[in-house]
């Protein structure tokens, strides 16, 4: 594993676009993470050739089944020899600790972190669902089931990184999309931070995605993200 703090977010419809970029970038300076869509049409051939180049792969597949499913994905997930997995919190304990087991079995185990609520959900959709907590609530809630059920940290915005690393401590891992360096485009992203104040929030690792792949050159743009993270790591 490398010590970057970078995981690039291979939004792309197919290998091609994906690879040309990873051909582009240092395998020793970020990771990857390839989610539902990349995945749903190239499947783990893909991840296996990303992890022959030498990256450490964020395998973005939020698991949410019964506790013997999940396990035995996380277990499939684990045998690539992928870096991170995730699944939702909303499982509950079982489906966590179940995972948190078969993934102890594992030879090669990758960090498993837990989606909270997502971020496309506000107020009024938990209460659609009967959840009667407010977002910031319910995120905390699942954020300290996951710790609880034994998961190594959670995605969250890097706005709620500075209380969730108050109440769950400097070591849970938190995974924080939304970044954006003070020089570019919000694109369709509301709630920003920079690298710098995201890392200086409590972020463990940073998604970042269209500022370093629709950049003229990625590497460069990956470069100066990683030169404002050292400058307050
Ligand atoms: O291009 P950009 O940096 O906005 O990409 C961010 C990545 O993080 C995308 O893959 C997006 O789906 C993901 N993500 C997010 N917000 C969340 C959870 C995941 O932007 N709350």
């Amino acid at each position: 594993m490398n010590d970057s703090r970078v995981v690039v977010s291979l939004d792309f419809p197919g290998a091609n676009q994906a690879v040309d970029l990873c051909q582009r970038l240092d395998p020793a300076a970020c990771k990857l993470k390839i989610g539902k869509e990349l995945f749903t049409r190239e499947g783990p051939a893909l991840v296996e050739r990303f992890i022959n180049m030498d990256f450490d792969v964020f395998l973005d597949l939020k698991y949410h089944d019964i506790p013997n499913t999940v396990a035995n994905a996380c277990r499939a997930a684990a045998d690539l020899g992928v870096w991170m997995i995730n699944v939702h919190a909303s499982g509950g304990r079982v489906m966590m600790e179940t995972a948190c087991e078969a993934l102890d079995k594992s030879t090669q185990k990758p960090l498993l972190i837990a989606v909270t609520v997502l971020t496309s959900m506000a107020d009024d959709d938990l209460k659609e669902i009967a959840i009667t907590n407010p977002v910031d609530k319910q995120v905390m809630l699942l954020a300290q089931l996951a710790k609880s059920s034994g998961l190594d940290g959670v995605v969250c915005s890097a706005k709620e990184a500075n209380h969730l690393s108050t109440e769950l401590g400097k070591n849970f891992c938190l995974v924080t999309p939304g970044i954006r360096p003070a020089n570019s485009s919000n694109d369709d992203q509301k709630r920003i931070m920079t690298p710098a104040a995201a890392i200086t929030a409590g972020s463990h690792y940073l998604v970042i995605g269209r500022p370093i792949t629709k950049a003229d050159d990625p590497l460069a743009a990956l470069n100066a993200i990683n030169s404002e993270i050292n400058s307050v790591a």
